[in-house]
């Protein structure tokens, strides 16, 4: 949440904050700023999206080779002008952005207030400046002094960068909680909270640690930590592409990132899986595979999307594996007493691998002597860091909000687990592992065949866009699907949408069916599928619309359903990644043809840093 950029060097800073700023827009758009020291300071900042502070800047001095730039997601305060970063420090001569929380700031506030400070935002980030600032000129110190000495009494999450009117040649910055990477060129240097705004300058970056403190220069990158000792920037190679960042052609990154997925279920299963002979190779898992055999339970811990991937996990794990699995909401996890024994297995499964209530739940679940394997998208990101072992995702850079190609890309890993520790447990004999090994190197082909169905799920979204509510029903493997779909359709289109089990569904969520409701089916083929078509049956016959995920070959589906959307054949643990694509589709065409900017939905960010 908040994008910050930043950068140092021989370049006229603007143009190059404000295109990170938009690469970085998918962490928050309320606002957006932009500070550059330019014989003085110069602030400028707008509510809304970067195009608008673009506008709101045409005509002003620019000029400047440092600059650090924000684009916000609302935390204190309202979405304005006023609580944009930059904020600017009482005497005017500091000006810092700011991602993340601090959670002490109010007491911070009293006693500045006591002093005579003043506050024109009501964000905690300008209480933590003006703090900084008072105890520069308290102690007459040095600003990186000031943000050393202050950090110590934050409480909270931060990733903050200061640009100092009286040292415009120094960007200081530092980092707890919230992420930060520099870029290294020659003679010049990028910041930002992701690798996005910098991997068209220079491929070698170092990832900033909780705690460090950074003193940038053009020549010159400085590593602190807390306590005023040099510590070794670790400088690591970026393994992104450009056009991993760009719509290559596209109307959206989502779009984008649909139509992705054979290639990056593809790349996560490459160098994995061999069918053929039935090898899995996951080496961070190979590691752990002892203890997993052996755990009580295995814990999944995620939010949203991530979350739903861990309910369709929890049903293979048990099933092929026979350990019995627990899927906790991370934010619900951490502020409990969770009973956590020895030997717990805790499966983080995260995109970004920054989801702040998933980065707290795991280290709380570690320091009870949990094991702590991270399935996650970002390399390099906190909960990696944080995590024992795990496995990545290799989805590549996800842009749109709405999290699709890192959903199945997660579920082909926890998939790939479960074969693995299943095989070596032998919980399920040879015939069965290689079937499946079989049937999980076939699904980029088959979802390359879900994808031509494109031009159909368009012309249903027309049909159904003006709905209300929908309500999205599935089963067994296919009930986290049926909740996907609903939360995708929620963010994208702003209609209202349930997901819920088939059969729950009579349990309450009855009452709501009429004939203007439509009720999504996710109803591939699989040993209930007797069971979900008597619920199709319950619908019709309250004139709710059915509209039908179903297997081909499927001859019965279609007699109860208004449209029906087919997906190939393939075994029910695989078919999740499968019949989640119509559905991503489904979301993104209703959100476009009701006019919504679907790469970034009103009041949502992509990387939840805060909790
Ligand atoms: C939904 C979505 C969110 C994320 C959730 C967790 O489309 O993107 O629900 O899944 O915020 O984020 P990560 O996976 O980064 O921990």
């Amino acid at each position: 949440m908040c994008g910050i950029v930043g950068y140092i060097g021989k370049r006229d800073a603007y143009p190059v904050v404000i295109k990170g700023l938009k690469r970085l827009e998918y962490r928050g758009y309320d606002s957006a700023g932009i500070a550059l020291a330019n014989g003085g300071l110069k602030v400028y900042k707008k509510k809304g999206k970067v195009a608008a502070l673009e506008e709101a800047v045409i005509g002003e001095d620019v000029k400047g080779h440092t600059g650090i730039g924000h684009t916000r997601w609302a935390t204190h305060g309202e979405p304005s002008d006023r609580n944009a970063h930059p904020h600017v420090s009482n005497g005017g001569s500091v000006a810092m952005i700011h991602n993340g929380i601090i959670e002490n700031y109010a007491q911070i506030k009293n006693e500045l207030i006591k002093k005579g400070y003043t506050f024109s935002s009501d964000t905690d980030t300008e209480v933590l400046l003006n703090f900084i600032e008072d105890i520069k000129k308290n102690n007459d110190c040095a600003l990186e002094e000031a943000v050393r000495i202050a950090l110590r009494r934050i409480v909270g999450a931060y990733c903050i960068l200061l640009i100092d009117r009286d040292d415009p040649d120094t960007i200081i910055a530092a980092r707890k909680g919230s992420p930060l990477v520099i870029g290294i060129g020659k003679n010049e240097h990028f910041l930002a909270s992701d690798a996005s705004p910098i991997v068209e300058y220079t491929k070698e970056v170092v990832y900033v640690n909780d705690y460090e403190i950074a003193i940038v220069r053009a020549d010159e990158l400085i590593l602190k930590n807390l306590g005023n000792e040099r510590q070794t920037p670790f400088i690591t190679k970026l393994d992104m592409e450009l056009a991993s960042i760009e719509k290559c052609g596209f109307d959206h990154f989502m779009l984008k990132e649909i139509f992705e997925q054979p290639q990056t279920i593809f790349d996560c299963l490459r160098g994995r899986l061999d069918a053929e002979n039935g090898t899995i190779t996951m080496g961070g898992i190979q590691h752990y595979a002892e203890q997993i055999m052996n755990a009580g339970r295995i814990i999944m811990i995620a939010c949203g999307t991530s979350w739903h991937a861990g309910l369709v996990a929890e049903y293979i794990f048990e099933e092929l594996c026979r350990i019995p699995v627990e899927v906790e909401y991370a934010s619900e996890f951490r502020y409990r007493n969770p009973v956590i024994h020895k030997g717990d297995v805790i499966i983080a499964i995260s995109q970004s691998g920054e989801t702040a209530d998933t980065l707290v739940a795991i280290e709380k679940a570690k320091e009870q002597g949990a094991i702590i394997l991270g399935v996650l998208n970002v390399v390099g990101s906190s909960i990696a860091r944080v995590s024992h072992a795990g496995a990545y995702t290799h989805a590549g850079h996800e842009i749109g909000v709405a999290s699709t190609k890192a959903f199945t890309a997660q579920l082909a890993v926890l998939t790939m687990i479960a074969l693995k520790i299943a095989h070596t447990k032998k919980s399920i004999d040879d015939e069965r592992y290689f079937a499946l090994c079989r049937e999980l190197i076939e699904i980029p082909d088959k979802v390359s065949l879900v994808l031509q169905q494109n031009e159909h799920v368009k012309a249903l979204s027309e049909k159904y866009k003006d709905a209300r509510d929908f309500l999205y029903l599935g089963r067994g493997y296919n009930f986290p699907i049926a909740l996907e779909g609903a939360l995708k359709l929620k963010e994208i289109s702003y209609i209202h949408a349930e997901g819920y089990p088939a059969a729950e569904m009579k349990h309450g969520p009855i009452a709501l069916v009429d004939e203007h409701l439509p009720v999504v089916f996710v109803a591939t083929k699989d040993a209930y599928h007797q069971k979900i078509v008597s619920n199709m049956q319950e619908i019709k016959a309250r004139k709710g619309k059915v509209i039908s995920i179903i297997t081909e070959g499927d001859t019965v589906s279609p007699t109860l359903s208004d449209d029906v959307i087919v997906v190939p054949a393939a075994d029910e643990i695989v078919a999740p990644l499968l019949s989640v694509v119509p559905l991503q589709l489904l979301a993104y065409y209703i959100g476009v043809a009701k006019g919504y900017d679907v790469d970034k939905p009103r009041n949502l960010a992509k990387s939840v840093t805060v909790e």
